[in-house]
């Protein structure tokens, strides 16, 4: 990418305040997040409260869930002295950018967005408008930082393409090389996490069943009953991940517990290959409630100290006003705004 060698790597990423996170977003997202923090980059992790009003959302959850968040960010080992956390809805830049953006984001690229037609449904002159442009106000939010990398699961794909789209017409029309088109990096095993109870559906946290997904508030005992009782087949393990292919249930068991060991899973084939899941399910909780039960006790902790994570998203505001501000007046002057 343009000037790579000579501007640190630029890292954004956010997750939106609508209900507990779970072992997707913390393999698809989180955990990402925190490793890193290992790389000579810039980091800012927000939590995207203003995507969660695209959807109806009762005041005094969301203010718990925006918490909620910021204290999974920190349970997950992303640390404020080395990656600035804080709320959207706090650096007023994301909002005043999203409308810049309007104004380059065509009316065909926000109609080919699936994630729009998956939640407004049938009824879609009944959704928000928010709901509608959500993915130009994603936009703002990194190119507001002129991010270069953003860690993401693979369902953002979409939205990431539309990002790139805004920066390149932008760069096109004013005839600027100013916004770098960043990159999504949504490799790795935990791209994509399914259901618990249904290997073809992600594992989401509107999903009605709370077995289909372990929380990252859930404890030990309630992790391993989770798995347990998680949906297979009555087949062994394959040898090989050809084998897989057409075994959702599996896939997806055998892709949490590569994702979670940090091996491949042809590595967890060669182990339990020619097993059943009677012999899979109980390491497959190990490996689970191992990684997960100390992040679910520091959130507790966390949840129960509001004041502290106050203070983080606080700290993590000013420093990503500092930030934003100064890009925000400079696109306006681009444009020929007034001041
Ligand atoms: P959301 O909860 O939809 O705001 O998503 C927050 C982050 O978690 C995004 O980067 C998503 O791509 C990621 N994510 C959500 N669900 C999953 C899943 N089932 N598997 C992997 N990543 C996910
Ligand atoms: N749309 C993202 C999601 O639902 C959350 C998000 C908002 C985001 N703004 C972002 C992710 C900017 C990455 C970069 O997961």
């Amino acid at each position: 990418m343009n000037d790579k060698t000579t501007k640190p790597m630029r890292i954004l990423s956010g997750i939106q305040a609508s209900g507990s996170l779970h072992l997707g977003n913390y393999l698809g997202a989180l955990k990402k997040f925190a490793d890193m923090q290992s790389i000579d980059a810039e980091r800012f992790y927000m939590i995207a409260d203003l995507h969660a009003l695209t959807v109806w959302q009762d005041p005094a959850l969301l203010l718990s869930q925006t918490r909620e968040i910021a204290a999974c960010y920190l349970a997950a080992g992303v640390d404020p002295a080395k990656s600035t956390i804080f709320p959207q809805s706090a650096v007023p830049a994301h909002t005043e950018m999203a409308w810049l953006f309007n104004c380059v984001a065509r009316l065909g690229w926000l109609d080919r967005m699936t994630q729009f037609k998956d939640k407004a449904g049938k009824d879609k002159e009944r959704a928000s408008i928010g709901l509608y442009t959500y993915p130009v106000l994603q936009a703002a939010d990194i190119l507001v930082y002129k991010a270069t990398h953003v860690p993401v699961g693979e369902d953002q794909r979409q939205h990431l393409e539309l990002t790139r789209d805004v920066a390149k017409k932008f760069n096109h029309d004013f005839g600027v090389d100013y916004f770098p088109v960043p990159e999504t990096l949504y490799q790795g095993p935990g791209a994509r996490i399914m259901s618990l109870r249904d290997g073809t559906a992600k594992m989401s946290k509107s999903d009605p069943s709370d077995n289909s997904r372990i929380n990252l508030t859930d404890t030990a005992d309630v992790i391993a009953g989770k798995i347990k009782k998680a949906k297979s087949d009555a087949d062994v393990l394959p040898e090989s991940e050809d084998g897989l292919n057409d075994r959702p249930e599996a896939k997806n068991l055998v892709g949490i517990y590569a994702a979670l060991s940090g091996k491949t899973a042809q590595d967890v084939l060669n182990e339990f290959g020619g097993k059943g899941f009677g012999a899979f399910k109980p390491a497959l909780a190990d490996v689970v409630v191992d990684r997960m039960a100390p992040i679910s006790d520091r959130l507790r902790d966390l949840l129960n100290n509001p004041a502290e994570i106050d203070a983080v998203l606080k700290a993590g505001a000013e420093r990503a006003n500092a930030e934003a501000a100064p890009v925000v007046t400079e696109t306006k002057k681009l444009f020929g705004l007034w001041g």
